[in-house]
């Protein structure tokens, strides 16, 4: 082929080359095209990807105030007591209600239903909420946002929130 030929081909490749290998490479084009489209779906983590990741790490620092602040204490599987009760649906539970543990008698006739409002002020200041009630060595978890965290997970065990 000629020089000029060639030139023509590359900026106008159907005209100045065979018919046929000129629809050949619209054919690549339009496959390139939708591999490279199929690629970038693939591999660009989706909307719904990225919010599951960001709820886990969530739930995960949720579970590591609580883990810090009460596991040495509580549990919150059903039956399993430790030194302070199981928490296993605590929000909504009847303060100082469970059958199998042996609680201060200031827990024991507390009278109320535990509720989100009660808990969180509860884990701030045990003795506001209970006078005389056994959780200790407990000093309070002064930060709100901490508290929150708790509040979060404790309700999560209880709603069975993934
Ligand atoms: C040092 C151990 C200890 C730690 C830490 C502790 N607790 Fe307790 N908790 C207890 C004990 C003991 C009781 C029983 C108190 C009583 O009978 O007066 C109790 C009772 C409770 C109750 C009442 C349960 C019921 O059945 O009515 C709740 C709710 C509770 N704790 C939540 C928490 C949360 C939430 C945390 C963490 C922020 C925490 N506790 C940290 C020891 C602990």
């Amino acid at each position: 082929m000629r020089r000029r030929q060639f030139i023509t081909f590359l900026v106008r490749p159907n005209s100045g080359w065979p018919q046929d290998l000129g629809v050949r490479h619209n054919k690549w084009v339009r496959l390139l095209m939708a591999l490279s489209g199929m690629t970038y779906m693939l591999s660009s983590p989706s909307a719904l990807s990225q919010e599951l990741v960001t709820q886990d790490l969530e739930a995960a620092s949720e579970q590591q105030v609580f883990n810090n602040a009460c596991r040495t204490c509580h549990t919150i599987k059903e039956g399993d007591n430790r030194l302070g009760p199981n928490l296993y649906k605590i929000i909504g539970r009847k303060a100082g209600s469970l059958p199998d543990y042996n609680y201060s008698s200031a827990m024991k006739g507390a009278g109320f239903v535990w509720d989100e409002e009660k808990l969180e002020h509860f884990i701030a200041n045990p003795d506001e909420v209970v006078p005389g009630n056994n959780m200790k060595p407990y000093s309070g978890l002064a930060s709100t946002d901490d508290r929150k965290k708790v509040m979060v997970f404790l309700l999560s065990v209880t709603t069975g929130r993934p």
